[in-house]
């Protein structure tokens, strides 16, 4: 499959990392679809002033180097969805259906339209968007995950790309024009894509889901609640303490546990235990592959990369009593690695272990204990919020199965 331009949804690191290197490796135009606050306007003056958006390694080691200028960067989907082969959602799941809303529309018949990364649910959500406005023409598809760890350094100018995945799967709706996405996706990223069954799979191998909540979990067993100085904030990955590597792997196992009850049914064989996924996606950049605790603390592609925190105020500490000094950080437990991971990725997969009659014992923790800092009830009053298969009348194990395999022979 050959396409002309393809638009790149999103103005944050994903996106700003994606277009350059998409129009690279394709040599075709991309744009970009940028709605969100003034990120339109803030890209344009970026990009007049670098000549193009560049994404590159710069002393991390991950070879990344691309430099481009998107051809158009719009906030109305009129300027740049028209004519666009392949959409891609390069998103925080919470902004997929919003965005999907605004981009409908204004598709091709038959245009391809992927988030990357899918997180859990994208089908659900996507499906019911196309259908309610009679657009079941447009096919979907999802990336097991963002293929890059990557920051912005000059909004508009400078993406630093620390690491990248050796491969990334990707499945599609219909899964039988699997053959026809894939292939396109893996000289866009430049990368091997493997290839799930089902975006089922996609939702149970959503890896974000165990690692982001699973080590946050295991910060509140590390830290005292004392704010420290911007040179203390701990790493996020590298700082994995040996517990908070028991509680990834329990996490895993309970995943592995929903697999094989629903296996017998349907292709799950994308949904890999972390330990295989975390060897398998970044291979040598692993100095130390023995144990998932090892594999975590000498992964290459995640030094450097710390806690996300918000700012303490000076008042705030003094009335905390906590601490010496002010200008202080403390973990931000409403940062997107619950925010986004729990209602779009733990509770999607407990709502689909529910359905299947599966226990999950420490899926229920973790996600209890993340409520309780996000204010919300996932396990109970407030499980409707999350992108959980029964929000979307997908109420039965049955449904759910032939809802997954429905588009199969397509
Ligand atoms: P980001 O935080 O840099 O970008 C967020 C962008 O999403 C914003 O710039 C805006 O364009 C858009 N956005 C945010 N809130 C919105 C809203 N309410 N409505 C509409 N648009 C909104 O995110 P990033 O880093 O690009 O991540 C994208 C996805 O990739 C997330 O799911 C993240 O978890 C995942 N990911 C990111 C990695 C990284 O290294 N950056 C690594 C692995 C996964």
């Amino acid at each position: 499959m050959n396409v002309d331009k393809i638009t790149v949804c999103g103005g944050g690191n994903g996106a700003q990392t994606l277009a350059p290197i998409a129009a690279c490796n394709l040599g075709c135009a991309v744009d970009l679809y940028a709605p969100f606050g003034d990120e339109a306007g803030r890209l344009r003056s970026g990009l007049a002033a670098h000549g193009g958006l560049e994404a590159t390694a710069h002393g991390s080691g991950s070879g990344v180097q691309a430099k481009a200028r998107p051809r158009r960067v719009a906030a109305d989907p009129a300027a740049v969805i028209p004519g666009s082969g392949v959409v891609m959602l390069v998103l925080p799941a919470f902004a997929h259906e919003g965005t999907l809303r605004q981009i409908v529309p204004f598709l091709d018949e038959g245009a391809w339209v992927g988030a990357m990364p899918a997180r859990g649910g994208f089908d659900y959500c996507a499906a019911k968007v196309l259908k309610e406005q009679d657009r079941e023409d447009v096919r979907l598809f999802g990336l097991q995950t963002l293929p890059w760890a990557c920051r912005i350094e000059d909004y508009g100018q400078i993406v630093r790309v620390l690491g990248v995945k050796k491969m990334v799967d990707v499945a599609s709706r219909p899964a039988a024009q699997i053959g026809e996405i894939a292939p396109l996706l893996e000289r866009m990223l430049g990368l091997p894509i493997g290839r799930a069954a089902n975006l089922l799979a996609l939702t149970l191998a959503n890896t974000g889901q165990l690692i982001h909540p699973g080590i946050m979990h295991s910060f509140s067993a590390t830290w005292d609640g004392r704010p420290f100085g911007v040179e203390d904030v701990p790493l996020f990955y590298q700082g994995l303490s040996q517990e908070g590597a028991k509680t990834l792997a329990e996490l895993s196992d309970d995943v592995q546990a929903i697999r094989t009850r629903l296996e017998p049914a349907l292709d799950l064989s994308a949904v890999r235990p972390l330990f295989d996924w975390l060897l398998q996606s970044y291979g040598d950049a692993i100095a130390d592959p023995s144990t998932l605790h090892s594999a975590f603390i000498t992964n290459r592609a995640y030094a450097g990369l710390k806690a996300p925190v918000r700012e303490v105020t000076a008042d705030a500490v003094q009335r905390a009593d906590r601490v010496r000094n002010s200008g202080q950080f403390a973990l931000d437990f409403r940062a997107r690695y619950l925010a986004e991971d729990v209602p779009f990725g733990l509770a999607v997969s407990r709502a689909i272990a529910k359905m299947a009659d599966v226990q999950t014992p420490t899926i229920d923790r973790v996600i209890a204990w993340a409520g309780a800092r996000l204010g919300k009830d996932y396990l109970g009053r407030d499980a409707g919020q999350a992108r959980i298969p029964q929000a979307y009348g997908l109420g039965s194990l049955d449904q759910l199965l032939s809802f997954a395999t429905e588009t199969e022979r397509r």
